[in-house]
């Protein structure tokens, strides 16, 4: 790496500063305030962001280690048509309830449907293990996850 790490956010290039964790990057420098802090210890999910396709927590992931690679936050989901999906799966099923945690919960889920077009409800509750949620909505959040990935498996009219 030479010089102060860069990455891709959301499509534009930033250059970072070398030892502030990303969290505090999207929402302090960036405005990108959907990214939630929760935990700060990688233990909650409200953090969770795109690194590469990735689902992972960026509150403690330190710059240095984003040099050259893509992150994608909850206000950029919406572009494809993954994300698409599951944000109208999730306000049809009126999935969660605080919205705090909830932007964590889609971002985990845009990387399982990326990748798994129709996965097991096992596989979706695999994926959102990392996720807290207290508010007694994880049947309707696992509804909205499994409504999205029919809507991606529909053919386009
Ligand atoms: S704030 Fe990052 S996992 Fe909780
Ligand atoms: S949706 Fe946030 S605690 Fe359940």
């Amino acid at each position: 790496m030479n010089g102060q790490p860069r990455c891709r956010i959301n499509g534009s290039d930033v250059v970072l500063a070398a030892d502030e964790p990303l969290l505090f990057t999207l929402r302090n420098r960036l405005g990108l305030k959907a990214v939630r802090f929760g935990c700060g210890l990688e233990q909650c999910g409200a953090c969770v962001v795109l690194i590469d396709g990735e689902a992972r927590p960026s509150c403690s992931l330190p710059a240095s280690a984003l040099d050259g690679r893509t992150v994608v936050t909850p206000e950029a989901i919406g572009r494809d048509r993954v994300g698409a999906a599951l944000l109208s799966a999730f306000e049809l099923e009126q999935a969660g309830q605080c919205g705090y945690c909830l932007a964590g919960i889609v971002m985990s889920a845009f990387a399982l449907l990326a990748r798994e077009t129709n996965p097991s409800r096992a596989r979706i509750i695999e994926a959102l293990d990392g996720h807290l949620c207290r508010c007694g909505a994880h049947t309707t959040i696992l509804r909205a996850v499994e409504r999205a990935a029919e809507m991606l498996g529909e053919p386009s009219a």
